[in-house]
């Protein structure tokens, strides 16, 4: 066969060779074996040499050609598929900006969590410190050294969990007040949240579960006025500053006097309403002058010291706030629930 039809086959075979390329990949492998330099055409112009004189130059200039052709045909078709591998990554990689983002579910604070919260904020602000006491308690911290005596009925087995004769589930977060009072000296100001625990059924308003906040204040000099006063800014921080309160005389066994305080009710002003029961006042907590009894049980000279204690009711205080008909709502981490709380 002639050096003429050699070449012929080589340029058909090869443009077809490269418009078949449907890759970069594919495409190299045919550029090395038809335009390399251990490629076809090399081979054959390595036979130039063999032509005679006239030959020579017609098909070197044939070769040229051949060779030119080649190489902007390997060019253009390597550019058209790197253009096509892009357009197909761009395409996979495409970002839908119309699509809804993913939205984020950030938790709440729950009502009984931010309740504390204010209430600490308040005391903290007066100078008192949050302390804890133990859940699990001996009788002495919960009852006797709280001058409750043996008959007392909180005492009964119907109302308190007995772990044994004398460890309890706490009742009451008084029990704290003997903790942080022993073995210390005044002055103290604290207060005390965290969860107590009664033998109750579970109701709408009743949880044998829940949470109180107490307060005490020891020092000397410390009077009943004292106690109206911290608790009057405490009612106007947390209902609002138009809040009166109000002390009814009542009993604890670990105060003297004892009172119950309560505030107006802040829904009608006073008036009378569904949530005060007509009655233009709330009842909020217990407290009182800390009894000569609880002092000495705790080391404390009465005759030196003197101080106010209080007690109230988390869930109860949250009701209000939040209009709250269900004590259950708490404990049920239902989120149509908590989520309607963002603070
Ligand atoms: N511990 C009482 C209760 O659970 C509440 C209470 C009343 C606490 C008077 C006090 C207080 O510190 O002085 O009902």
């Amino acid at each position: 066969m002639g050096m003429r039809e050699d070449l012929e086959r080589i340029r058909s075979e090869a443009l077809e060779a490269i418009a078949a390329a449907a890759t970069e990949q594919e495409l190299e492998p045919v550029r090395i074996h038809y335009s390399g330099k251990k490629g076809a055409l090399t081979a054959i112009l390595k036979t130039m040499g063999k032509l005679s004189a006239e030959e020579r130059p017609v098909m070197g200039q044939l070769a040229n050609e051949v060779r030119a052709q080649i190489e902007t045909a390997l060019s253009e078709r390597f550019e058209v598929l790197r253009e096509e591998a892009l357009n197909a990554k761009l395409k996979a990689e495409a970002l839908d900006v119309t699509m809804p983002g993913r939205v984020p579910h950030p938790g709440t604070i729950h009502p009984l969590t931010s309740t504390i919260a204010d209430v600490r904020k308040v005391f903290e602000s007066m100078g008192f410190q949050t302390v804890e006491g133990p859940e699990v308690e001996e009788t002495y911290y919960n009852f006797d050294a709280l001058n409750t005596n043996e008959d007392h009925p909180a005492r009964d087995p119907q109302d308190t969990f007995y772990i044994t004769d004398d460890v309890v589930l706490r009742t009451q977060t008084s029990s704290v007040q003997i903790r942080q009072m022993q073995g210390k000296k005044p002055p103290i100001r604290v207060i005390a949240p965290g969860r107590v625990y009664r033998n109750d059924d579970l109701d709408a308003t009743h949880s044998p579960l829940f949470h109180q906040i107490e307060g005490l204040m020891i020092d000397k000099g410390v009077r009943m006025s004292d106690l109206k006063g911290y608790l009057e800014v405490f009612a106007q921080s947390i209902f609002g500053a138009e809040t009166r309160v109000r002390f009814r005389p009542h009993h604890f066994p670990f105060t003297e006097p004892s009172a119950e305080m309560d505030v107006s009710c802040f829904a009608c002003g006073g008036e009378g309403c569904r949530l005060c029961k007509g009655e233009g006042w709330i009842e909020i907590l217990g407290c009182g002058m800390v009894h000569p009894n609880v002092l000495r049980a705790c080391g404390i000279d009465p005759e030196e010291y003197s101080g106010f204690a209080f007690g109230m009711g988390v869930e109860r205080i949250a009701m209000l706030r939040y209009k709250i008909n269900e004590i259950r709502n708490f404990y049920d981490n239902d989120l149509r629930f908590l989520s309607q709380f963002n603070g």
